[in-house]
């Protein structure tokens, strides 16, 4: 892992040496990523109060401009964080997110998905945590997935971003159906997870709803803790706006057969509301782009942990075939 670090670093260097004279800016590292179809600006933007609640630190929970802007805030005596009113069960979720620009080491910000609190012993989860870093823009994105209580075994997937997240909004989705789960940074599909065989047990098939916090994670963020955070630069605040949810809305008191409250879904494809071509698989372009962050920007895949792993997962083995 050094290695690659390094070798990224030099990078880095290179290309920002080779083009920072002629860009400014958004494109920090010198580097634009491919053109790919846009997902977002497809659903309805959400207003904050309609859709989401408050779920811990309310105090530290702020809305502007009539509430299409949120921002949650971290300082010492507490994290804070909202989450949707309503569970689903798939959907495409997003948000524009904008991080704390101060020194951020030990900072977590998540934008996820999770039913722990309906299924403690066999939640699901589809996480993003962006972690803060003692260089205030070199936030790492990690990614992750639970399904059905496997706690035990970490999909973790951790990259660098080819712009600085501290500067501007950018958009990060969530597109979870039958299918697969793709993650989505401005729209470049980062990570793939297919419902395939070798996955079916760990795949998150369970009503879940959209979270939004900010917290500590001192002991393990960054530098596997050890930078904890400063507490001199709190408030750490982050900013979140453009919030997209469309999917199958659970309907919570009706247990039996499975449904979706929002009835025009029903109409349509039961549920699995999220369907197309732009949904169910990658385009050819949407490919392409993610190599081009994967080969480019991602510093650490489960797949490639033999260390950790006396047996690598088995969907490991399942790419690129
Ligand atoms: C807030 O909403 C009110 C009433 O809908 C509108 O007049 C006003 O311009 C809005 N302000 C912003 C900042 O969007
Ligand atoms: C999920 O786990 C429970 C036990 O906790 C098991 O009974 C069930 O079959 C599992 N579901 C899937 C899809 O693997
Ligand atoms: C949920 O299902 C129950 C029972 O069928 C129904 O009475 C209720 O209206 C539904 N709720 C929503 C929000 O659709
Ligand atoms: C997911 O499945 C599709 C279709 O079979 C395949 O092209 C793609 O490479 C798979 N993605 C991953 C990450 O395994």
């Amino acid at each position: 892992m050094h290695s690659l670090l390094y070798n990224y670093k030099f990078f880095l260097l290179l290309a920002s040496l080779i083009t920072c004279s002629t860009i400014a800016g958004s494109t920090r590292h010198g580097l634009s990523p491919p053109t790919t179809t846009r997902l977002t600006g497809l659903f309805p933007r959400l207003t904050f109060d309609k859709s989401f609640s408050d779920f811990f630190g309310g105090q530290n929970i702020k809305r502007a401009g009539n509430g299409s802007v949120v921002t949650i805030a971290l300082d010492k005596h507490t994290g804070s964080g909202f989450m949707s009113r309503d569970p689903y069960y798939y959907g495409f979720f997003s948000a524009s997110i904008k991080l704390p620009s101060t020194y951020s080491a030990g900072v977590v910000v998540a934008f996820y998905m999770s039913n722990y609190g309906s299924y403690p012993k066999s939640h699901d989860e589809i996480d993003f945590e962006l972690l803060g870093h003692e260089k205030r823009k070199d936030w790492a994105l990690q990614t992750n997935v639970y399904g059905n209580g496997s706690v035990s075994t970490g999909r973790e997937e951790k990259f660098y971003l080819w712009f600085d997240p501290t500067q501007d909004f950018h958009e990060y989705s969530i597109l979870w159906n039958s299918h697969h789960i793709v993650f989505l940074v401005d729209n470049i599909p980062v990570r793939e997870i297919n419902h395939s065989v070798a996955m079916s047990k760990a795949y998150p098939s369970k009503p879940m709803s959209l979270y939004a916090t900010i917290w500590d994670g001192s002991d393990w963020a960054t530098r596997g803790g050890k930078k904890p955070i400063n507490y001199n630069f709190a408030p750490f605040v982050a900013s979140f706006k453009d919030f997209e949810m469309e999917g199958c809305l659970w309907n919570q008191t009706k247990s039996s057969s499975p449904s979706c409250s929002n009835n025009n879904v029903n109409d349509r494809q039961g549920l699995d509301p999220i369907y197309g071509q732009d949904f169910i698989k990658l385009s050819q372009q949407q490919k392409v782009a993610m190599d081009w962050v994967r080969s480019k920007f991602m510093f650490y895949s489960y797949c490639n942990d033999a260390k950790r792993f006396s047996a690598i997962p088995p969907e490991c083995k399942e790419r690129n075939s």
